[in-house]
């Protein structure tokens, strides 16, 4: 096998949940289940139960060879037990002939969290009585489907299922009792023993069931998995070990339970709900075992420390962050964990097949108009299917990997904002567009593996030949120097982001010695900025303190600081450099770069550069505020504009002109000469003189809006009513003016924290871009 193709037959798919997509959740005699009972108000999720022709076509499309969903207990058997309703068996019949017709193989989960709530009601899980009815309810199920699905899986993370619906009780049913959680889990696994009986008495092809799965480890062993424990850590890792992953491991393969889980299980309500025989119940033999790897379990012998309630037994264990990069979720990435599990489990059970599930990562997707360039989510899957193959390489027998997951859904307890998908879903329309790494993915699959080698590197001549333009003015572009039109910059820029084109330096710095120091360079001053710069200040140092480095904070106000700050940089004495930007165009950003020690922006250049940045989404935040004025049936709207060489003005300015042309109209707008409150006074005048019949103002910062409203009381119009004003930032003063300004928020310390991140993965020598914040509209009196 080559070093980047797969198996021939590898399975390339995707993994949904009923709940999580399906919606409908009354639809031709569904009742609720636990999770209806636990998040009323949200269910609707992607309307997959009616979409599903278009979300096939589109997995189609995408190229997906297999399709792993889960069927809805509730919508089967409504009161969790009986005759088996025919009409909410029909979707999935509809849904297989679509799949089928498709080409795109099924992959049946049949538990996948949503219990019918009449089951809770008698009791749910920790009743030995669910068990049985999942059994009925398998073999209710194959009996109409088994035709068109060969491989079945009983249940899914038994483990999340049992602790954090009735441990720790985050998740529905919500119940919080160890004894419950242990009664739970025994029973999920009857259930599966149960459950794959039913099936292969019923002629199923395969059978198996899918485990989240998680390599533990101490902080220490994170880079250096080999590394030795001490006796009291060696414990707390195998204690954990035995608990998240052995609980279900060993029953389901090896008939017992492992002696750790069992004591604590002892202890919490006794183990008389373990009978005789149902361990041999419960080891089914198992074609394939579904692993779900998202990040590692980090922990540490931690005397003093408590339980964690959703890991009954675990006192004395600190569950540690580690300081690396992390998904929105605030999850560790950690590839190599994948191949670490991947080869374990294979050395344990050598004759077991496995397929990796579910995989897959929360980022901030930010939607732009030529698309959602989710270039985080592709490293991800990226990274994470290197380490897949390299398990293969050594041996581990993994069969397919499924993302998790197809479409932006409804993640449980955290709804809607948390966003999984390879497909953005804008829930107010049901309108799906694939983000880039769904285009990645289908590539993936069309290759069977990832791209043979990483593309020749592209150089300036390249980026030159498909700009049109000469190696120099390439040059000229990259290192920040003004005299290019904007024309030529922009189509020198958008080849360099096609191409990938990354200058050398940059990745010389990868190879050499790390310092542990980071510069932290401080421009003075910015607009506003003050309350961002002192949070940038905590976020940085706190989170790169802890990752070991050190914090060195520089000054740059003046030339000879610049010169300064550069030869710092360029003797080498730090690894990284975090900065905080003027408002204004200076080429200290493009110097730091060119030294080839990574380099970090607040606040997006006003020089297009390749130094990535961390922004506020400027233009979404002004279009949100003319849209909101808009709905308010606003018709003639003002903009008080700040000083044009301020990119946040720009940007404001870009976002409030696009909303108003997809409205039909035109901007006004009135120049401020400075940032003051005064300005906005007399910038608004001016709007209210030129047009007498204008009721809205939508001014670039707070301040220029405070102005407005004072403009607005001298020239004797009332707000709200006759003149509606929003502003920009929302800095403390705008919820005390009179009336409360309608204000966009900046959120501070998402930026600063996203900037920490960004130079920590930027560090690891990860493949980052600039990230956007998205700014949320803050809605008071004023308009
Ligand atoms: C897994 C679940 C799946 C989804 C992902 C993010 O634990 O199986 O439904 O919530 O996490």
């Amino acid at each position: 096998m080559s070093t980047s193709t797969f198996p021939r037959d590898f399975v390339w798919g995707v993994s949904t949940s009923a709940f999580q997509v399906e919606g409908a959740t009354s639809a031709d005699g569904r009742r609720p289940s636990i999770w209806d009972t636990f998040s009323a108000d949200r269910a609707e999720a992607c309307d997959h139960y009616h979409r599903y022709p278009e979300d096939v076509r589109l997995m189609k499309d995408l190229g997906m060879a297999a399709y792993r969903f889960s069927v809805s207990w509730a919508r089967v058997l409504p009161e969790g037990h009986g005759k088996p309703n025919a009409a909410g068996l029909d979707f999935y019949d509809r849904l297989l002939d679509e799949l089928v017709a498709a080409g795109i193989t099924p992959y049946a989960t049949l538990y996948h969290w949503d219990l019918p709530q009449a089951l809770e009601d008698r009791g749910g899980w920790p009743e030995r009585e669910t068990a049985l009815r999942f059994a009925d309810y398998a073999a209710a199920v194959h009996e109409r489907l088994g035709d068109r699905v060969d491989t079945w899986f009983t249940l899914n993370e038994p483990w999340v299922a049992a602790f954090l619906g009735y441990g720790s009780g985050v998740h529905a049913p919500g119940r919080k009792s160890a004894a419950d959680a242990f009664r739970a889990a025994h029973h999920m696994l009857l259930a599966h023993g149960l459950g794959a009986q039913a099936l292969r008495a019923a002629g199923a092809a395969k059978v198996g069931a899918v485990l989240n799965l998680s390599p533990v480890m101490t902080p220490a062993q994170v880079s250096d998995f080999g590394r030795e424990l001490s006796e009291e850590d060696a414990e707390a890792v195998a204690r954990i070990d035995a608990l998240a992953n052995r609980q279900f491991l060993e029953p389901m393969l090896r008939g017992a339970y492992p002696a750790e889980s069992l004591a604590v299980a002892e202890r919490n309500g006794g183990v008389e709900h373990i009978r005789d025989g149902d361990l041999e119940l419960i080891a089914q033999p198992l074609d394939v075992l579904g692993v779900n790897y998202y990040t590692p379990l980090v922990v540490q012998a931690q005397p003093s420390e408590p339980a964690d309630p959703a890991y009954p037994g675990s006192t004395g264990i600190l569950f540690c962050t580690i300081p690396t990069a992390v998904t929105a979720m605030g999850w560790p990435i950690v590839p190599g964990g994948l191949s670490l599990l991947l080869r374990r489990i294979s050395r344990e059970y050598p004759d077991l097949d496995l397929m990796v599930t579910e995989n897959g990562a929360d980022f901030v997707d930010v939607v732009t108009g030529d698309g959602i360039h989710d270039v985080d989510r592709i490293s991800f899957i990226e990274e994470h299917l290197r380490a897949l193959r390299a398990a293969i390489e050594e041996g581990a027998r993994v069969r397919g990997y499924f993302v998790w997951t197809l479409l932006d859904n409804l993640e449980w307890s955290e709804g809607y904002r948390r966003k999984f998908g390879l497909v953005h879903v804008d829930f107010a329309t049901q309108r799906r567009r694939p983000k880039d790494s769904a285009l990645w993915y289908r590539d993936v699959i069309r290759r069977g593996g990832l791209a043979e080698t990483r593309p020749a590197r592209p150089t300036l001549e390249t980026v030159a030949a498909r700009a049109g333009v000469s190696r120099a003015t390439v040059s000229r572009v990259v290192n920040g120097e003004s005299s290019v039109s904007a024309q030529v910059r922009e189509s020198v820029m958008r080849a360099v982001n096609e191409l990938g084109y990354v200058p050398n330096l940059a990745a010389r710095s990868l190879v050499t010695r790390r310092t542990n120091a980071v510069a932290l360079v401080l421009s003075v001053p910015r607009q506003g900025g003050d309350a961002l710069t002192a949070a940038v200040v905590q976020y940085v140092t706190s989170l790169l303190e802890g990752a070991g480095k050190q914090i060195t904070l520089m000054l740059a106000d003046t030339a000879e600081s610049h010169r300064r700050i550069v030869a710092h940089v360029e003797a080498g004495l730090v690894d990284g450099v975090v900065l905080l930007p003027p408002d204004r165009a200076d080429t200290l950003a493009e110097r730091l770069s060119r030294t080839g020690v990574p380099v970090v922006l607040l606040g997006k250049p006003a020089i297009a550069s390749l130094v990535p940045y961390v922004d506020v989404d400027n233009a979404g935040g002004a279009a949100a505020a003319t849209e909101h004025l808009l709905a308010r049936g606003r018709t003639t709207i003002g903009m008080v504009c700040g000083p044009m060489d301020l990119v946040a003005v720009q940007d404001r300015l870009a976002g409030h002109r696009a909303a108003l042309q997809r409205a039909g109209l035109g901007p006004r707008l009135a120049l401020a000469d400075g940032l003051t409150r005064a300005a906005g006074v007399s910038a608004t005048l001016r709007l209210l003189g030129d047009e007498p019949a204008l009721d809205a103002v939508f001014a670039a910062t707070d301040q220029l809006a405070i102005g407005a409203l004072w403009a607005a009381r001298e020239a004797g119009r009332r707000v709200p009513e006759d003149l509606a004003v929003v502003g920009f930032d929302d800095v403390d003063a705008a919820s005390a003016t009179t009336p409360g300004l309608t204000t966009v928020r900046v959120p501070v310390a998402d930026q600063a924290l996203a900037l920490a991140r960004l130079l920590l993965s930027r560090l690891e020598g990860r493949h980052t871009t600039s990230v956007v914040v998205p700014a949320r509209l803050v809605v008071r009196e004023s308009a």
